[in-house]
């Protein structure tokens, strides 16, 4: 029988719409029935996932849903996309997994809601270090209410259009009131600094005022979602602009076991000391400690084995807080 593990990542996989993942991790079923000399199950999966595969066109099977292009000069500004991501793939503390399922739920029944003279909640601030998952989190709310991800790289949009960045502001909240979508400006602190924080005073505080007056008039469907490094660096008058101000942390030792048994959900884990793994994790973002396991399963997959021992994903993840290292040094 497959493990509980294997069959959640299976079950994962298939909701996030992972063909190529769901297959992989099927066929590592099939192996590990194989090996225990149940090959008669183990041809039987692989003929069920052959014929799955030719079922599907040549082409893929992208979703069918249509794009929002946006178009024009929003094109330069603005790229869309359509996450798979879930609420579900993520690893949260229960505040913000809390609070993230409350925008979805709200965002289902806005009818309801606006019923009773109520609006949903979707002007979000996300503040947290890098890596901890704010911008899947804008995806997994796309995501799970079926919206097109809007991207605005603001810091690209302020150096590229110094000058004229308020206008090309406009532009983008008055494509919300046209198209619905989870709207992410990325990189907030490069307008979200505390005003007068900065030498180019004088533009910085000509942006955020007019993305705080946009901000607040605005009376779209869409879902507007602000993400920042630097807690300390925003302006207090930000805060009370925004519906809910959703906060990101490093991982706790639970959650570290949390990401390593997903992203390795495909390999027996059973010789983990998990106390010696979620301690050379700490400080690690979620994002550091994907990529160490990763780095753990592309080693085991090159020797020929689907065990990760903890020898190896030690390594991994102290090799990862050398890397986290050179980087600040270099910064
Ligand atoms: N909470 C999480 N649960 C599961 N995976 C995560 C989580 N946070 C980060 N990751 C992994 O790390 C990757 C990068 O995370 P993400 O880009 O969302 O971080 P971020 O908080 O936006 O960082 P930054 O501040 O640098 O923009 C994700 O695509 C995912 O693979
Ligand atoms: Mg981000």
């Amino acid at each position: 029988m497959a493990t509980a593990e294997q069959l959640k990542a299976l079950i994962r996989s298939h909701n996030s719409g992972d063909d190529e993942h769901f297959r992989a991790i099927a066929m590592q079923i099939a192996a590990v029935q194989a090996r225990k000399g149940n090959a008669r199950i183990a041809q039987e999966l692989r003929d069920l996932l052959d014929q799955a595969h030719r079922r599907q066109s040549p082409v893929g099977s992208p979703r069918a849903v249509p794009i929002a292009r946006p178009a024009g000069e929003l094109a330069g500004l603005v790229s869309a996309s359509y996450p798979n991501t879930r609420l579900a793939d993520m690893v949260l503390s229960d505040a913000t997994r809390t609070q993230l399922e409350a925008v979805v739920q709200q965002h289902r029944q806005r009818d309801l809601l606006h019923s009773h003279g109520l609006r949903p909640k979707r002007k979000l601030l996300l503040v947290g270090p890098p890596g901890c998952g704010k911008t899947m989190s804008a995806s997994a709310i796309a995501g799970e209410c079926g919206l097109p991800l809007l991207f605005v790289q603001l810091h690209g949009l302020i150096t590229k259009y110094m000058g004229e960045t308020a206008a090309k502001l406009h532009l983008i909240f008055d494509a919300m009131t046209q198209t619905g979508g989870v709207y992410l400006f990325d990189e907030f602190d490069a307008i979200g600094a505390e005003r007068g924080a900065r030498n180019d005073v004088g533009e910085m505080r000509r942006v955020l005022n007019s993305f705080l007056q946009f901000l607040e008039r605005d009376d779209s469907e869409g879902i507007i979602i602000a993400a920042t490094n630097f807690v300390g660096m925003l302006d207090k008058a930000l805060f009370r602009r925004f519906d809910d101000i959703i906060r990101y942390d490093l991982p706790t030792g639970r959650m570290i076991r949390s990401l390593t048994e997903n992203r390795l959900a495909a390999f027996d884990l059973t010789g983990i000391a998990w106390q010696s793994i979620t301690l050379a994790a700490r400080h690690l973002s979620q994002a550091e400690v994907t990529r160490a396991c990763e780095d753990a399963a592309r080693q085991a997959v090159l020797s020929g084995t689907h065990t990760i021992t903890a020898e190896n994903l030690k390594q991994s993840l102290v090799a990862r807080h050398h890397q986290v290292k050179r980087r600040a040094t270099k910064e």
